[in-house]
C-alpha cells in the first residue's frame, strides 16, 4: 500500500520542479475502444497514479504554481446515478476530499472554466506531450498567450527512477505471485496441451492471488515460435522434446514483474538444449553479479554481448574471432535485444536513461531493473549445427540495486536446470 502521505509528497516534489507563474496539468487515461460498444480493460495513467493513487478514468490533476504558492487541485467525475448505474460507482467529490491530501477538488465538468482562470496568470504550461488530440485542442483553446510549453511527464518519468520501500515491497508482492505462476507451468506443461492452456493457468495464479492484471500480454511460445520476440498469439500446440519460453509477469496494484523462464515440455532438457541454456545462464548470472551503484547499464549490455558471443564461439554458432564477430555486430543476429530495461508501474518504466547532457545515468540504489539475455536460432538456419536450430531461450529476472549490489527479487523462481526439471512433470 502507498500512503496518501507518499502521493502528496510527490506532488510537493513535482511543485517545487515546476518553474514560477506556471500551472501544471495531469489527466487520467481514457477507456480504449475494442470493437463497437466494447471497450479495452481500463488501465489508469501510469504518471497520473504514480501521483494520486486515483483509478477513476474521467479525472484531472492540475498544480497552479505562482511566486509563492503551488496548489493542487483533483477534478472527478461528479455522482450520477444513471451513470453509476451502468459504469459503476464513483467516489464523488465529497469522498475525494476526504481521501486525497490535495488543496482543492472539484466535479471535472468544472475543469474548463477553471483552467481558464488558472492560465490567465500563468507564463508556462505543462503537460504531457503524449496527451490525445482532443484534450490537447482544449489545452491550446485557453494558452494562446503562452510562450513556454513544456513536458511534464519528462519530469515525473525521472522522479519514477528510484523506487520507495513501499514501491519495493508492491513489485516483491507482484513478483511472489509470479513465482507461483511460473512454478505452475512448470508443473503443467505436457505435450499435446495448447499454449493458451499453459497461459490460462498462470493468468489463472495471478488472478486467484489479488493480482487481476498482467503486466503486459503474457508470451508462451513453443519451439520456433519462441524465436519472434514479441509473440503473442499462444496458439500452438506444445511439442515433446521442444522448449516453452514463456515470459509472463503480473501486475500486483499498479507495479509489475517481468519474468522470463525457458522450459522443457515435457520436463527434461535435451542435451543440446542444456548446453545453450547453461550458457546464457551463465551470462545471466555474470551480468547479475555486476549490477550495483555506480554501474553502468552500457556496461551490462557490453559485457552480455561479449559473454554470448564468446559463449556462441565454443558452441560453434558463431566462427571467428569474437572481437571481429562483435565489430561486425554479428552477434545481434542472434542476441538482438538489450540487456534489461527499468521495472516499475510500467513493465518498460518510462524513466529516463540518460542527464539531460547526454551522460547516462548510472545505477543507484532503489532502482529496479530487468536482466534478460537471450539467444534466438531459427529452424531454418541451416549456419547453425540442426540441433540448435529452433530454440529460443531468454533468462529474465527483476533486480534491485542495493547500497553495496543487488538484490535479485525473483532469486527464489527455479532457474537452474535441476531446479526446472525437479519441478516439472515428466510425461
Ligand atoms: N516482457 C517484456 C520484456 O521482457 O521486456
Ligand atoms: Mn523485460
Ligand atoms: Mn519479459
Amino acid at each position: 500500500m502507498i500512503s496518501q502521505k507518499e502521493y502528496k509528497k510527490r506532488r510537493d516534489k513535482l511543485g517545487k520542479k515546476l518553474s514560477k507563474d506556471s500551472v501544471g496539468i495531469i489527466y487520467s487515461a481514457s477507456y480504449k475502444t475494442r470493437s463497437n460498444d466494447t471497450e479495452y480493460p481500463y488501465r489508469q495513467n501510469s504518471n497520473f497514479y504514480y501521483l494520486t493513487g486515483f483509478k477513476e478514468d474521467n479525472s484531472c490533476l492540475v498544480i497552479v504554481k505562482t511566486t509563492n504558492t503551488v496548489k493542487t487541485i483533483l477534478f472527478v467525475q461528479a455522482k450520477d446515478k444513471t451513470k453509476e448505474l451502468w459504469h459503476g460507482k464513483r467516489l464523488g467529490e465529497k469522498v475525494a476530499e476526504k481521501i486525497f491530501l490535495v488543496d482543492e477538488v472539484h466535479a471535472i465538468s468544472d475543469l474548463e472554466s477553471e483552467l481558464k482562470i488558472f492560465l490567465q496568470n500563468a507564463k508556462n504550461l505543462y503537460f504531457d506531450f503524449s496527451l490525445e488530440y482532443s484534450k490537447v485542442k482544449l489545452l491550446k483553446k485557453h494558452t494562446k498567450g503562452l510562450a513556454v510549453h513544456q513536458n511534464i511527464a519528462l519530469l515525473i518519468n525521472a522522479m519514477r527512477l528510484i523506487k520507495s520501500p513501499s514501491e519495493i515491497a508492491l513489485i516483491k508482492k507482484a513478483v511472489k505471485i509470479t513465482k507461483k505462476a511460473h512454478h505452475q507451468a512448470m508443473n503443467f506443461s505436457k505435450s499435446n496441451k495448447y499454449e493458451y492452456e499453459l497461459q490460462a493457468e498462470i493468468e489463472y495464479i495471478f488472478k486467484s492471488n489479488g493480482a487481476y492484471n498482467d503486466a503486459y500480454t503474457s508470451v508462451v511460445a513453443c519451439g520456433n515460435s519462441a524465436n519472434t520476440l514479441h509473440y503473442i498469439e499462444n496458439n500452438k500446440p506444445l511439442v515433446d522434446n521442444e522448449l516453452i519460453l514463456i515470459d509472463a509477469g503480473c501486475e500486483y496494484e499498479y507495479y509489475a514483474s517481468d519474468i522470463t523462464r525457458s522450459i522443457p515440455v515435457s520436463g527434461k532438457f535435451t542435451q543440446a538444449q542444456k548446453e545453450l541454456y547453461n550458457m546464457i545462464l551463465d551470462t545471466e548470472l555474470k551480468i547479475i553479479k555486476m549490477v550495483k551503484p555506480k554501474a553502468l547499464r552500457s556496461d551490462l549490455q557490453k559485457k552480455s554481448e561479449e559473454l554470448l558471443c564468446k559463449g556462441m564461439i565454443k558452441l560453434g554458432i558463431l566462427k571467428g574471432d569474437y572481437k571481429e564477430l562483435i565489430k561486425k555486430q554479428e552477434h545481434k543476429k542472434y542476441y538482438p535485444h538489450g540487456i534489461g530495461h527499468w521495472m516499475g508501474i510500467d513493465v518498460h518504466d518510462e524513466c529516463p536513461y540518460k542527464y539531460d547532457n547526454g551522460d547516462e545515468i548510472p545505477l543507484k540504489k532503489g532502482m529496479v531493473l530487468t536482466i534478460e539475455p537471450g539467444i534466438y536460432i531459427d529452424k531454418e538456419d541451416k549456419s547453425v549445427a540442426k540441433k540448435y536450430r529452433g530454440i529460443g531461450i531468454r533468462i529474465e529476472d527483476d533486480i534491485l540495486v542495493t547500497k553495496n549490489g543487488c538484490e535479485n527479487l525473483s532469486a527464489g523462481i527455479a532457474k537452474t536446470v535441476e531446479e526446472i526439471e525437479a519441478i516439472s512433470s515428466t510425461n
